[in-house]
C-alpha cells in the first residue's frame, strides 16, 4: 500500500522542489518532534516538516513522524493531530494531491508519550520494528527538540543512551535558543550537549538564518563582489545599522522574558547574526560551512569589547504593571531591558571607525526588519537635491513587514545594478511606490524571491539535506557570549529609559553616536539659567526652577526633605492663623517617609493639634497590616506627635467586617466626611508622589478620570493584583489650595525625563491631571531623580 502511493506521488510530483543533496543517502527517516504539542510545532515545525514530506517523498525517501510529549498519549493524541490536520500544502499543488499528500502525511504521523528513558527506548523499538516489518534501509533520525532549555540535557543523554542509530543512519538533534543565560551558562550547557552528541549532531537553530533575505546576505556579497570589493571598507561605509523593531508587549511571557531581556532575546543571537554575515571575511564558497564558521569566529573575536558606554537602554511604561501582575510581585522594580540600542566596533583596518548599530525593542512605532549599509556620499547638490546622485547611497537587506510588506534587498541607484543570478530571485520592476529608510522604493535596485518561504521550512530542508552553515556552532555560539557578556553585566544595575509606547515614543528613543559611545540624543531639558533663582545660600544646596510649566525645588534628597517640611509648617501656620484648623491629606508608598521622620523630629513647633490629617489612599487591606498606608502613617509620625486622635481621618476601606466592597460605600462615608469638615472639600496641603509607571494617589495608567464623574473618593484597581485601593480623585486634589509632588531617587530619572517631555494631553502618565483650579502645585525633585 504505501509503495503503491509513493509510485502515485512519483508520477504527480516528480522534479518539483529543490534539488537533494548529493551525498544523502535515501532511506526511510524518522522525525521527533519532543515538544511537538507545543506552540512552535503547531505554528510552524509541523508545516515545515509537511513541507519536507512533500518535497522529499518522490526521491526515495520514506518518513515516521513522532510527536513527544510529557502529556499521556490518550490525552495529547487528539490535540497532535488537530494540529497535524491543519498544515497546508505548497502553492500549485493540486486539491486531489494536497489532499492525498495529507492523509498520507496524518497516516505516518503518531504521537507518543517521551517522559522516561522506557519510552525512549520504546520509541527506539518502534522506529526498529518498523523498519525491518517494512524491509527498508534506514536514512537516520532526527529529533527536534521545543522544549524549555533545561531540559535539553536530560533529552540528549536519553536519546544518545536509547535512540541512536547505528552503522550508517544519521543522527540530528535540533535545539532552539536560548543556548545559555551568559557565557558561563552556555559553556556549561555546552559541555552537558557535548557529553551525549558530536557536534556535527547538533543544529542550533536561529529562525534568522532561515529568513531568506538573511540567507541571502552571503551570496549577495559574492555575486556582487566585483562592485562591492572596492566600497565595503572604512572609506566607504558611513554606518551599519541593524534593526529589528517589533510592536508587541510581552504580556503572557514575562516570566521568561524578564530573566532574559531583548538583548539577550535578540541582539546576542539573531543581531549578531546578522552582523557577522555582513562583516566576515567573504568565504570562497558559501556555502561550505567549515569556512563560514571559521569566518565568523574570526570576526567575532576581532570585535571591540561592548561595555555600558557601548549601550543605551529602555523598558516600555506597562512592563513594571506587567511584571507585577504576572509575577505577583507587588512592589518588585525590574530593570528588565524592552529596548537597547548597542554601538559595536570591528576592530580591523577594514573596518575602523565604522560604526555598527544594533538596535531592538518591544512597543515600538512600527515592525519591521532590516539591515542598512549607509555609503559615505561626497556629491554635493547645489541645486536639484532630488537627482538621484545627491541621494544617501545605502543597500538595505529588508527582512520583512514595514512599509515595503516583502522581504528584498535593495541598493540604491547611485551605487551599482546588482547582479541577478541566482534562480530563486527576481527583480521588482513594478513599484508601488512606498518610502524605505529616506529613499522611495523607485530608487532602487530591488530583488525579491520568487516564492516566500517560511524561515523554519527553510531550516528543516537545510537540517534534513545536512547543510550547516545556517546553523549556530558551539565555538561561534560561546564567542558571541564572550562579546555580549560583560556588557549585560554591566548593565545589571542600570535604569533603563521608560517610554510609553508607540508613536507617542517619539524621538525618546533616537540615539547619538559620539566616538565609541552611544547616548540618547534627546535628554531632559527642563531649567535653563534665567529660571534658576531664589534660594542657594549655602552655596548650591536648594535650587528652583520650573518643571512641567510648574514651580520646582530640587535639591540632595536630605536638603530637598527639610524644605518640604519646612514649606508644610510654613502653610500649615498660616492656615492656623487664617482659620483655625490645617488640612493636610497624605499619600502612602515609601518616598515620604524621610518627611515623616522629619516632620517628628524635628518640627517641634508643628501646630499638629489643630491639623486634620486626611488620607490621599489606602490599601483594602487591614489596618493593622504592614501593607496599609495608615499603618505605616502610624508607625513613622502619628505615633510621635501631639494630633488630636479625632482629628485623624483614616480611610474607611474595612466595613461590615470586610474589605472595600461596593455596597457599603466607604468612599461615599470618606467623602461626605470630607465635605463636612473642609471649607469647600479645599484641602489646605495635598503630598503626592508618583509611581514609576507615573500613577498618583492610587490612580492609575489606563483609568479613566470621566467615569469618576464628580466623585471625591472612588475605589480604584490597581494593575498589580491583588490590590483594590482607595483614593481621591482628581477632583478632589486639584480643588486643594496648594500641591506637592515628591519624586525621589535614581529609579525615577527616566520618568522625569519623559513627564518633562509629554503633553498635556497624554493620558498615559495619571501625575499630569494633577493641575489645581486655583491652588498652587510645585514639584520636588531631588539630584538623582532630576539628574540621574
Ligand atoms: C494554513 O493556511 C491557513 C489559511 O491560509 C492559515 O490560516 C493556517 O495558519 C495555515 N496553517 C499553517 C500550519 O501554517
Ligand atoms: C553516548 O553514550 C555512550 C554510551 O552509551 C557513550 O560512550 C558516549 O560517550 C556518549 N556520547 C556520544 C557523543 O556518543
Ligand atoms: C561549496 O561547498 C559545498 C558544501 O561543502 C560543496 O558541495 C560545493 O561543491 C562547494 N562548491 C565549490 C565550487 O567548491
Ligand atoms: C499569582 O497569584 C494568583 C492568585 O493569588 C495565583 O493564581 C497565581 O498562580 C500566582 N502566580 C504566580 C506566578 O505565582
Ligand atoms: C471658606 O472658604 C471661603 C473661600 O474659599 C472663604 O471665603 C470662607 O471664609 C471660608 N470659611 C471658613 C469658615 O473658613
Amino acid at each position: 500500500m504505501l509503495i503503491a502511493i509513493v509510485l502515485l506521488l512519483v508520477a504527480f510530483c516528480g522534479g518539483r522542489g529543490e534539488e537533494a543533496s548529493k551525498e544523502q543517502r535515501s532511506g526511510h527517516v524518522s522525525v521527533v518532534v519532543v515538544g511537538g504539542t507545543g506552540d512552535l510545532a503547531r505554528k510552524y515545525l509541523w508545516q515545515g516538516f509537511f513541507q519536507l514530506y512533500e518535497n522529499q517523498v518522490s526521491r526515495g525517501n520514506s518518513f515516521s513522524f513522532y510527536g513527544g510529549g510529557l502529556s499521556p498519549a490518550e490525552k495529547a493524541t487528539p490535540v497532535f493531530f488537530e494540529i497535524m490536520k491543519a498544515v497546508n500544502c505548497s502553492m500549485g499543488v493540486s486539491q486531489e494531491l494536497c489532499a492525498i499528500l495529507k492523509e498520507q502525511f496524518l497516516r505516518l504521523s503518531q504521537y507518543r508519550q517521551l517522559k522516561t528513558t522506557e519510552d525512549y527506548q520504546d520509541l527506539a523499538r518502534h522506529i526498529e520494528e518498523q523498519l525491518h516489518q517494512e524491509g527498508m534501509t534506514e536514512a537516520g533520525r532526527l529529533f527536534y527538540l521545543s522544549v524549555p532549555a533545561f531540559a535539553y540535557a536530560d533529552i540528549a543523554e536519553k536519546i544518545n543512551s536509547t535512540c541512536r542509530p547505528t552503522g550508517g543512519p544519521w543522527l540530528r538533534v535540533v535545539l532552539e535558543k536560548p543556548f545559555g543565560h551568559d557565557y558561563r551558562s552556555a559553556q556549561v550547557l555546552a559541555t552537558q550537549l557535548r557529553n551525549s552528541l558530536n557536534e556535527e549532531e547538533m543544529y542550533r537553530i536561529d529562525h534568522y538564518l532561515g529568513k531568506q533575505v538573511v540567507s541571502k546576505i552571503l551570496p549577495f556579497r559574492r555575486e556582487n563582489r566585483k562592485h562591492l570589493d572596492p566600497i565595503w571598507n572604512r572609506h566607504h561605509i558611513q554606518r551599519i545599522e541593524i534593526v529589528l523593531k517589533e510592536t508587541l508587549d510581552v504580556k503572557g511571557r514575562i516570566a521568561f522574558y524578564n530573566e532574559y531581556g531583548v538583548i539577550r532575546d535578540v541582539l546576542q543571537n539573531h543581531l549578531t547574526e546578522v552582523m557577522t554575515l555582513l562583516t566576515m571575511k567573504l568565504p570562497a564558497n558559501v556555502s561550505n560551512s567549515e569556512e563560514v564558521h571559521r569566518n565568523k569566529l574570526q570576526l567575532l573575536s576581532s570585535m571591540l569589547p561592548l561595555g555600558k558606554n557601548q549601550a543605551v537602554v529602555g523598558q516600555y511604561q506597562a512592563y513594571q504593571t506587567e511584571v507585577q501582575q504576572e509575577l505577583n510581585k507587588t512592589n518588585h522594580a525590574s530593570l528588565t531591558p524592552t529596548f537597547a540600542a548597542v554601538l559595536a566596533h570591528v576592530d580591523e583596518a577594514r573596518y575602523e571607525g565604522v560604526p555598527i548599530l544594533l538596535i531592538s525593542g518591544k512597543m515600538l512605532d512600527e515592525r519591521v526588519g532590516y539591515a542598512r549599509i549607509l555609503f559615505k556620499n561626497d556629491v554635493f547638490c547645489l541645486q536639484n537635491h532630488n537627482t538621484v546622485h545627491c541621494k544617501p547611497k545605502q543597500i538595505v537587506f529588508y527582512f520583512g513587514h514595514g512599509s515595503l510588506q516583502y522581504p528584498a534587498v535593495l541598493v540604491s541607484k547611485n551605487l551599482f545594478q546588482p547582479a541577478v543570478t541566482d534562480q530563486g530571485w527576481k527583480e521588482v520592476t513594478e513599484h508601488n511606490d512606498v518610502s524605505v529608510l529616506g529613499l522611495q522604493s523607485s530608487d532602487y535596485y530591488v530583488q525579491t524571491p520568487v516564492k516566500q518561504k517560511e524561515a523554519y521550512a527553510e531550516l528543516i530542508s537545510h537540517i534534513f539535506a545536512g547543510r550547516k552553515n545556517n546553523f549556530i556552532s558551539t565555538e561561534n555560539l560561546l564567542a558571541s557570549w564572550v562579546l555580549w557578556t560583560p556588557l549585560l553585566s554591566s548593565l545589571t544595575s542600570s535604569f533603563p529609559r521608560i517610554y510609553p509606547g508607540g508613536v507617542d515614543n517619539g524621538d525618546m528613543l533616537d540615539v547619538h553616536l559620539k566616538g565609541k559611545e552611544i547616548l540618547f540624543s534627546s535628554e531632559v531639558v527642563i531649567i535653563s539659567p534665567d529660571q534658576v533663582g531664589g534660594n542657594t545660600v549655602n552655596g548650591f544646596q536648594v535650587m528652583q526652577g520650573k518643571f512641567r510649566n510648574s514651580d520646582m525645588v530640587s535639591a540632595w534628597s536630605e536638603e530637598l526633605v527639610e524644605r518640604l517640611a519646612a514649606d508644610m509648617q510654613e502653610a500649615a501656620e498660616a492656615a492656623v492663623n487664617e482659620g483655625g484648623v490645617f488640612h493636610l491629606a497624605l499619600s502612602g508608598g515609601s518616598t515620604p517617609l524621610a518627611l515623616f521622620h522629619r516632620l517628628a523630629l524635628h518640627h517641634f513647633s508643628f501646630p499638629w493639634r489643630d491639623t486634620h490629617l486626611w488620607m490621599v489612599d489606602e490599601r483594602c487591606v487591614p489596618q493593622t497590616e504592614l501593607e496599609s498606608n495608615f499603618y505605616t502613617l502610624h508607625q513613622h509620625l502619628l505615633q510621635h506627635v501631639r494630633i488630636p486622635y479625632y482629628n485623624i481621618h483614616p480611610m474607611p476601606v474595612q466595613l461590615n467586617e470586610r474589605l472595600c466592597v461596593e455596597e457599603d460605600g466607604g468612599a461615599l462615608l470618606y467623602e461626605n466626611e470630607l465635605n463636612k469638615l473642609v471649607n469647600g472639600s479645599s484641602f489646605h496641603f495635598v503630598l503626592l508622589g508618583v509611581g514609576y509607571d507615573g500613577h498618583t494617589a492610587s490612580l492609575f495608567p489606563g483609568s479613566k478620570p470621566e467615569e469618576f464623574g464628580e466623585s471625591l473618593v472612588v475605589l480604584t484597581e490597581s494593575p498589580a493584583k491583588p490590590h483594590q485601593r482607595m483614593s481621591l480623585t482628581f477632583s478632589a486634589i486639584n480643588r486643594a489650595r496648594r500641591v506637592a509632588l515628591l519624586v525621589m531617587g535614581k529609579g525615577k530619572h527616566e520618568l522625569i525625563t519623559q513627564l518633562s517631555r509629554v503633553k498635556d494631553k497624554s493620558d498615559k502618565y495619571p501625575v499630569i491631571g494633577v493641575k489645581p483650579a486655583n491652588g498652587r502645585l510645585v514639584w520636588y525633585i531631588d539630584y538623582d531623580a532630576l539628574l540621574g
